[in-house]
C-alpha cells in the first residue's frame, strides 16, 4: 500500500527582524561590558557562522575570530552524547578576552567539553554567547553569559541551525516538524 508523500513543515518561530534588533542588542552589551578592550571571538561551526558574522560587525570594540568545530550529533536530531573535535583553533588564545559563540545550547554536553578545551589555554576571559537557549533540555550545568533568546523544547531550524546539513539559509528560526513525528 502506498502512503501519500508527507513533506517536512516550517514553523517561523523568531523572526528575521526580532532576531536583528536582539543580535544588535547583545553585541551593545559585549561592547559595554569590553569597553576599552580588545575581544577574540571563537564560532562553533557550524551552526554560529551566521550568528557570528551578524555579531561581529554590530561589536564597537576591536576584534578578531577564529573558529572550531565540535561534533556531538549524527544526522539526526538527537545528540550521540559524546563530543570529538573536528577542527582546532587556528592561533593561541592564551591572555585573550574570548567569547565562545555558539547557535544553540541544548544539553549543554558541547559547551561543556569547550569551556574546558578552552580554559586550558588560559584565556584571559571566557565568556559565552549563545542565539537560543533550550534550558529545559539541560544535563550539564552550563550557563550562556549572553543569550539571544530562550526557547521551548522544540527543534528549530534557520539562522545557521541545521536539520542534517539543511535549512541553515533560513532568514527566521523555524520549528520543524518531521512527517509522522507527534509535536
Ligand atoms: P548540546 O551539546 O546538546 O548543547 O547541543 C549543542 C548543539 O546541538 C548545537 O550547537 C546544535 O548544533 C545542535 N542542536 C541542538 N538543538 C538543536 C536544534 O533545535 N536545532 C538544530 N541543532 C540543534
Ligand atoms: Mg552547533
Amino acid at each position: 500500500m502506498t502512503h501519500p508523500k508527507q513533506k517536512e513543515r516550517l514553523k517561523p518561530l523568531i523572526r528575521r527582524a526580532a532576531i536583528e534588533r536582539r543580535v544588535r542588542k547583545v553585541a551593545r552589551q559585549i561592547s559595554r561590558d569590553f569597553r576599552g578592550q580588545r575581544i577574540h571571538l571563537i564560532g562553533v561551526l557550524k551552526g554560529s557562522c551566521i550568528f557570528l558574522a551578524d555579531l561581529v560587525r554590530e561589536i564597537d570594540l576591536e576584534s578578531s575570530i577564529d573558529f572550531i568545530a565540535v561534533s556531538s550529533y549524527g544526522r539526526g536530531k538527537e545528540s550521540s552524547g559524546q563530543v570529538r573535535l573536528l577542527k582546532d583553533l587556528d592561533s593561541n588564545i592564551a591572555g585573550l578576552n574570548v567569547i565562545l559563540v555558539e547557535d544553540i545550547l541544548d544539553t549543554g554536553l558541547t559547551l561543556n567539553y569547550l569551556l574546558r578545551v578552552l580554559m586550558q589555554r588560559k584565556p584571559k576571559t571566557l565568556r559565552v554567547a549563545a542565539l537560543l537557549d533550550k534550558p529545559s533540555r539541560r544535563i550539564k550545568p552550563v550557563k550562556a553569559d549572553y543569550v539571544g533568546f530562550t526557547i521551548p523544547n522544540k527543534f528549530v531550524v534557520g539562522y545557521g541551525l541545521d536539520y542534517a546539513e539543511r535549512y541553515r539559509n533560513l532568514k527566521d528560526v523555524c520549528v520543524l516538524h518531521l512527517p509522522g513525528a507527534a509535536a
